[in-house]
């Protein structure tokens, strides 16, 4: 009898001469339950979202036990959205791809047993994504005309992350943190400032109006050129305010924010810039969801486009997770042939490239 790997390996090969080939995407490493469906890894025919941030702020941060019954629930009623929002039937699926880590074991699992079971039901291929590879690709999304080789800033939630893309899912890790990653500080420090969570997008809208030039803070210090360091800038702005209202002074929370969020992007751009020219890059890419920050935007654009580098960057909407950036991850995947068995499991701690 032939198995399923068997079966999906032949129609792997079969798709490689198809014109459009659909993915079906399956996200749900942390706090958001995502399915999208995306062609030939570039165009997006559904892209849903169901978000659980409402019911984690209640509480400060990510419950992990809330977050994978809450994908449990949600994942039913997105795919059927997202058949109906692309206009197509299950049979029009070619292939089904799922985040397998990093993130959270129970929330993965969610996403991985329903892409599984969907996998087998449809019998066509399952193809296991890398988050942090889906961030990346969320950049062919937004521009068709991208192709590796380019530099990519990966910022996220928990992970920062300098790469240079060699080719499609070929990776090379120039730089990383070194403790917390960029949102992380950003959730941090917006708890001082009472932005509930998730405070990253809250500050950066805050910060919008106030005076960067305020408050100074300090410089990162790393040993690697390309490494970041986000932990000691963090505790410093904490203890700054702590000393702050001790002695019955007020911070200005705009002004605060600003120059928060200028000292962060700084530190994310230098280091960018500079892997950039050491490795003779002609493009430069963000991805994840500080990539959504206005000021690390614009001025990846300004200081990028100064030095000759073509700038690329998603939609703010496709910077924080989403299932879009899998399909697209996916499809090049497919592509080299790379299909997963049944035997699929989370691996919440999984790297992009082993150091
Ligand atoms: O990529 P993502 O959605 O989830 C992870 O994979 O971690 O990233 C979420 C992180 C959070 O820390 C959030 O505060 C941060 O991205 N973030 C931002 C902005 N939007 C989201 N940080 C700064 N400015 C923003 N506009
Ligand atoms: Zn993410």
């Amino acid at each position: 009898m032939i198995t399923y790997f068997e079966e999906t390996a032949a129609k792997t090969r079969a798709l490689a001469g198809k014109d459009n080939v659909i993915i079906l995407a399956v996200e749900s490493s942390c706090d958001e339950t995502a399915i999208a469906i995306v062609r030939n890894g570039r165009q997006v025919l559904a892209n849903e979202i169901a978000s659980q941030i409402d019911i984690h702020a209640l509480y400060g941060g990510v419950v992990p036990e809330i977050a994978s019954r809450m994908h449990v629930e949600a994942l039913s009623p997105l795919y059927r959205n997202a058949l109906k929002n692309a206009d197509i039937g299950p049979q029009d699926i070619d292939a089904v791809a799922v985040t397998y880590g990093p993130g959270l074991v129970g929330a993965l699992l969610t996403g991985v047993s329903f892409g599984k079971a969907l996998a087998y039901g449809l019998g066509v291929p399952l193809i296991k994504v890398n988050h942090i590879e889906g961030h990346v690709s969320a950049n062919f999304v937004a521009d068709a005309s991208l192709e590796p080789p380019f530099v990519c800033l990966v910022a996220s939630g928990g992970h920062s992350h300098l790469v240079n893309v060699s080719e499609y899912g070929t990776y090379e890790l120039l730089g990383h943190t070194v403790d917390d990653a960029a949102g992380e500080a950003f959730d941090k420090v917006a708890r001082v400032l009472d932005i509930p969570y998730p405070g990253g997008p809250l500050l950066d809208k805050l910060a919008e109006e106030g005076d960067e030039n305020r408050y100074t803070f300090p410089k990162m210090h790393t040993v690697n050129r390309y490494d970041f360091s986000f932990s000691g800038l963090k505790t410093a702005v904490i203890n700054q305010a702590h000393s702050i209202r001790q002695a019955g002074g007020e911070i200005v929370a705009k002004d605060w924010a600003a120059s928060f969020r200028k000292a962060v992007v700084d530190a994310l751009l230098d280091k960018t810039l500079l892997a950039a020219r050491d490795t003779g890059a002609k493009k430069l890419a963000l991805a994840g969801g500080v990539a959504a920050n206005r000021l690390l935007r614009r001025e990846t654009l300004r200081r990028g486009e100064q030095v000759g580098l073509k700038v690329y960057m998603p939609p703010i909407g496709l910077c924080t997770d989403n299932a879009v950036m899998i399909g697209s991850a996916a499809y090049y995947r497919l592509k080299k042939g790379e299909i997963s068995d049944l035997d699929l499991n989370a691996q919440p701690s999984i790297r992009l490239i082993e150091e």
